[in-house]
């Protein structure tokens, strides 16, 4: 069944694990729609000729239906809307938090190109590889206009924007190769800003990262890419520069040996990331990468309880890298109290090594 509707609809293969999910729900609400409008239609047709107009003085009667026939006639369809609702939040709610135990790839979107790179790991211009059946979330970010990260064959698609991070996630399935689009219109070469994603088997990708590795010792001025050292893995170093000439540690301590006993202008950097904050505003929130970098360019969206709004915003005055990396530097800031863990997968325990 899924098969068939799947050729019938021309979609293409299903290489993740939203795939199926995001089909179903797609074979369920066009079958309804389609059903829905052939009856209405071809009912029409018929009341068309059953009830055409026969002599000069025919009068038309008036119906009344019944009250059981009203009440179906809403139930019925607001029975199935509902229904795509609880399914796609369902399904929406799986996509928009990635399992933490994700493997970590940066994306860089520009004009015309798509850049990925691993934390310490290699980069690339335009393949992404990535291992089968374990869960890959991208960290995503524009240099220059908003671009849409897109892979059909996984039903994945993500706006990329400059000066902010957007993630999301997804677990491949089959082993091979996928085509990665870009569907926000971004410009005169729009068409033509394709990548592949490469899954290859866990296997074959670990022996693939360890080759890269030993490829990035021997080869690393050449692949020294100036634009890619800004997510490549000297990120956090980067991002002390950036915090430093940008004046952020007037305001934000990043001393972990002492961490919050004195009190700042504004709150400390050490354990904040994936720290649950609480807001003037009353509501708690998780310092995510979001939420870090709305704090850079639109300050006072989100005050933290205790704090006065006085941050100034840093919309263009950091470029989106800049900001990957202030944000990577803010995770790298740990105190041995720390409870809280970084989330990082097993492939970054592997690196570490
Ligand atoms: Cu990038 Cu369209």
């Amino acid at each position: 069944m899924n098969d068939l509707m799947r050729k019938l609809l021309w979609l293409p293969e299903q290489a993740s694990t939203f795939a199926v999910s995001v089909d179903r729900l797609h074979y369920f609400v066009i079958t309804t729609t389609m059903l829905a409008s052939a009856v209405v239609g071809g009912t029409a047709l018929y009341f068309f000729f059953r009830y055409r107009r026969l002599r000069e003085d025919q009068t038309t009667p008036v119906v009344h239906p019944t009250v059981g026939f009203e009440v179906a006639a809403v139930s019925v369809p607001l029975v199935i809307f509902l229904a795509w609702f609880v399914i796609g939040f369902g399904d929406y709610s799986k996509l928009a938090n990635p399992p933490p135990d994700a493997m970590d790839v940066y994306v860089m979107a520009k004009q015309w190109m798509w850049k990925f790179a691993y934390p310490e790991g290699p980069n690339s211009v335009g393949v992404l590889h990535v291992p089968a059946n374990r869960p890959v979330r991208l960290l995503m970010t524009s240099r220059d206009v908003i671009h849409s990260f897109y892979v059909p064959a996984f039903r994945l698609k993500q706006d990329v924007m400059p000066n902010r991070y957007t993630e999301t996630w997804f677990q491949a399935t089959q082993p091979g190769r996928y085509q990665v689009l870009c569907a926000e219109y971004c410009g005169a070469q729009h068409s033509k800003m394709w990548a592949t994603v490469v899954v290859l088997s866990p296997e074959a990708f670990d022996e693939w990262l360890k080759e890269q590795q030993r490829g990035l010792v021997a080869r690393a001025d050449i692949l020294a890419d100036p634009e890619m050292v800004n997510i490549r893995g000297n990120l956090v170093e980067q991002g002390k520069r950036v915090a430093m000439d940008q004046g952020c540690l007037r305001c934000h301590s990043i001393n972990t040996a002492v961490n919050d006993t004195e009190r700042h202008i504004g709150p400390t950097w050490v354990d904040l990331y994936q720290r649950p904050t609480r807001l003037e505003s009353g509501e708690t929130i998780i310092a995510d990468e979001a939420y870090l970098t709305e704090s850079m360019m639109d300050p006072n969206a989100k005050i933290t309880a205790g704090y006065k709004p006085i941050m100034p915003s840093y919309q263009g005055k950091l470029s989106g890298p800049e900001t990957a990396a202030v944000v990577e530097f803010i995770k790298s800031l740990r105190s041995d109290r720390a409870e809280l863990q970084p989330v990082k997968g097993p492939l970054y325990e592997q690196l570490k090594q």
